[in-house]
């Protein structure tokens, strides 16, 4: 295809890269195709409605029921199908398939630590498995940077105090460039890497390689330093058990009612007074300062893989 013979663009190496170009592709034919036609209607208008003499006047024009409908129709028209047709990719990209593999990104001046749940960390190279969905959770130590994949069509920013997710599913095997698309200091140009696409059995070749911890151990060992087993212990605690709790609705002392998701999870570590869990006193002492994005990702890791006796959770 002509795409490949001229380097315009990027290598179409996700399930929603081509999708992102049809519609990108479509908006660039509909602004060609009206450009033109104003062009040449403006051209043709000013020679065919010249001034032909000094005393020629002007003949006045009524309005035109038809000509207006037939103007506003069909822009709408145009206007809704980029609409509707955007907006179904856009929850494309923005939903992640069930069980994806989930990878944590870590953005801070100025590089990426990415970490594998098999325990496998990186810095600035993302090794992942083809035709499988891969869940990205991003985090920022500093400031807000975009974490940048052009071959996978996607782009999301990694923003300070909350996680923000993304996913992809890579088509070919191969390795692409990964950008931080938003200027994040000194050294922004710098915060660049590579992804690569493996083969699937390549890829579990890959994850084999020197022995590591896994980010759930490694949060484990947080959760005794820090010292919050000895509250949340277990339910005689004098905080909330955190068994099972990953994914579950939980009632608050304000009356509300929040999912115990990562972001929850986040602020109650780093803010704990923000949501009390109801019928626990507000006693918990923040943390703030005293764990990093990855050991806060590494403890929630550890909260995910406590399971409820329901056995509702199977990671
Ligand atoms: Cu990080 Cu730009």
């Amino acid at each position: 295809m002509w795409l490949y013979v001229i380097p315009l663009f990027p290598d179409q190496a996700s399930t929603v890269a081509k999708q992102v170009d049809a519609l990108y592709f479509f908006l660039v034919g509909v602004s060609i195709f009206f450009a033109t036609l104003i062009f040449l209607t403006v051209l043709s208008f000013a020679i065919k409605y010249r001034r032909r003499s000094e005393t020629e006047q002007p003949q006045p024009i009524e309005g035109s029921l038809h000509l207006e409908l037939f103007w506003t129709i069909i822009p709408l028209g145009i206007a809704m199908i980029v609409f509707f047709w955007g907006a179904k990719i856009y929850f494309t990209i923005f939903t992640p398939p069930a069980d994806p593999l989930e990878i944590q990104v870590v953005g801070k001046q100025w590089m990426w630590k990415i970490q594998h749940p098999q325990g496998q960390r990186e810095i600035n190279e993302l090794h992942v498995p083809m035709g499988r969905p891969v869940k990205l959770t991003l985090a920022s130590e500093d400031v807000i940077h975009s974490f940048y994949i052009p071959a996978f069509r996607i782009k999301m920013d990694a923003v300070p105090g909350r996680y923000t997710t993304t996913w992809f599913e890579a088509t070919e095997p191969g390795e692409y460039h990964l950008f931080c698309a938003e200027y994040c200091g000194t050294s922004h140009a710098g915060m660049i890497g590579r992804v690569v696409v493996m083969e699937p059995d390549r890829y579990e070749q890959w994850l084999s390689g020197p022995a590591k911890e896994l980010p759930g151990m490694a949060g484990e060992r947080l959760f005794q330093q820090l010292g919050c087993v000895t509250c949340h212990r277990d339910s005689a605690g004098q905080g909330p058990s955190l068994v099972g709790l990953f994914g579950k609705p939980v009632q608050l002392k304000s009356g509300e009612t929040v999912v115990a998701d990562e972001n929850y999870l986040r602020e109650s570590i780093l803010n704990p007074r923000a949501k009390v869990v109801t019928g626990y006193p507000p006693i918990m002492p923040t943390f703030q300062g005293q764990v990093t994005e990855e050991e806060l990702l590494q403890l929630i890791a550890y909260i995910k893989s406590l399971e409820g006796g329901n056995g509702m959770r199977t990671e």
